[in-house]
């Protein structure tokens, strides 16, 4: 199991291949499956900017569509003073795939933070109403 500095680093890395010509604001996901492998993303814009994908959905996406359906935790890295947490779309997603999972904040100074999901999106709406 890769250490939270680990995943940070690694989610730092794939904030190197940010597509973010628009707003130069670039973000790193490293979620992490139950088997210990890391799945990364990167934020990739587009003209329309609402076509805009969030690193922490493509790292989702990338391990959906590699069958894997487990995760224990995602780090999310970007350069800003105060650390940048998952968009509410984001929020919805993780919690749809990855539950109540500790999110790991960190930016290119060093500041690291631990949440959980759940403090993030407290009352989720979730599969469990339409039951
Ligand atoms: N962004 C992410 O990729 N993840 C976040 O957690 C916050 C925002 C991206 C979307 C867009 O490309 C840029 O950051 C500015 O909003």
């Amino acid at each position: 199991m890769a250490t939270e500095s680990e995943l940070i680093d690694a989610a730092l890395k794939a904030r190197e291949n940010a597509v973010a010509d628009y707003s130069h604001f670039r973000v790193g996901a490293a979620l992490e499956t139950e088997s210990g492998e890391i799945f990364t993303g990167c934020n990739v814009e587009n003209a329309t900017y609402g076509l805009t994908a969030c690193a922490e959905r493509v790292a989702v996406w990338k391990a959906l569509s590699e069958g894997r359906r487990q995760f224990r935790r995602i780090a999310i890295a970007a350069d800003s003073e105060a650390l940048t947490p998952p968009c509410g779309p984001c929020r919805q997603i993780l919690w749809e795939f990855c539950g109540d999972i500790p999110v790991i904040l960190g930016n290119l100074q060093g500041r690291r933070e631990t949440l959980q999901l759940r403090e993030l999106l407290p009352r989720a709406f979730d599969r469990s109403f339409l039951k």
